[in-house]
């Protein structure tokens, strides 16, 4: 099956995320992947809920929310109601991990958890029958620009052995180095969801590369 496209506008510019989610949908890519950094979790800084908020009433597209944040649950409640349609936080930055998808779920949205490179898909077993999607960090977090760590896609495959022998439905994402030259590779490894950040808004021909990365063309 061809995977959804998920530009990231921790690539866009800042001064006009408007105009970025426009060159999002014109491109025919089906998410806007938020990554929401406190300068904690991560060492950078980036936007908070209100961006959400502001953005929500100018377009219908898929708000995809990435926590990379400490203490995630404290700020969930201020994403739901800014209008995402998908919280994603990372399990090394919660202990509650049950009790904060549950949240998430009673909302009616999507809930999702990261796992940076070196932590394993057994950390995230128990849980994957609560969640919607499992975003797999194939750099490390906090920054756009960077080379997919190979190794991640590892976690890709069993990811999706796991979904297939337990008959569960979760969503794999990828996020990290995606481009038209390693595509193929998360495509292969069975990744749903491909979260791009510097291809997407480099390049001059968006709708060309959105067709790249779902193999179209
Ligand atoms: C990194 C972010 C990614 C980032 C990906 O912490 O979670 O979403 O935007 O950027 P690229 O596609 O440039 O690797
Ligand atoms: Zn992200």
């Amino acid at each position: 099956m061809e995977p959804v496209i998920a530009p990231s506008l921790l690539s866009a510019d800042f001064s006009d995320f408007s105009s970025a989610v426009d060159s999002i949908k014109r491109a025919h890519a089906e998410w806007v992947h938020f990554d929401v950094m406190d300068g904690s979790f991560v060492p950078n800084i980036t936007f908070g809920h209100k961006l959400v908020s502001d953005l929500r009433s100018k377009s219908d597209l898929i708000f995809d929310v990435h926590l990379m944040v400490e203490k995630p649950e404290q700020i969930v409640p201020r994403f739901i109601e800014a209008g995402a349609d998908n919280i994603t936080f990372h399990a090394e930055a919660s202990v509650h991990i049950h009790h904060l998808l549950s949240m998430i779920h009673y909302s009616g949205k999507k809930a999702g958890i990261s796992i940076v490179p070196t932590t394993s898909v057994l950390a995230i077993e128990e849980a994957l029958p609560f969640m919607d999607i499992v975003l797999v960090m194939t750099v490390n977090p906090g920054f756009s620009g960077q080379d997919m760590i190979p190794e991640c896609l590892e976690k890709v495959k069993k990811l999706v052995k796991m979904r297939e022998e337990r008959g569960l439905s979760f969503q794999i994402s990828v996020d990290g180095g995606v481009h038209t030259a390693t595509a193929h590779r998360f495509r292969d490894a069975g990744a749903d969801i491909l979260i791009t950040g510097s291809a997407f808004f480099d390049a001059e021909d968006k709708p060309a590369l959105v067709k790249k990365l779902k193999a179209l063309v």
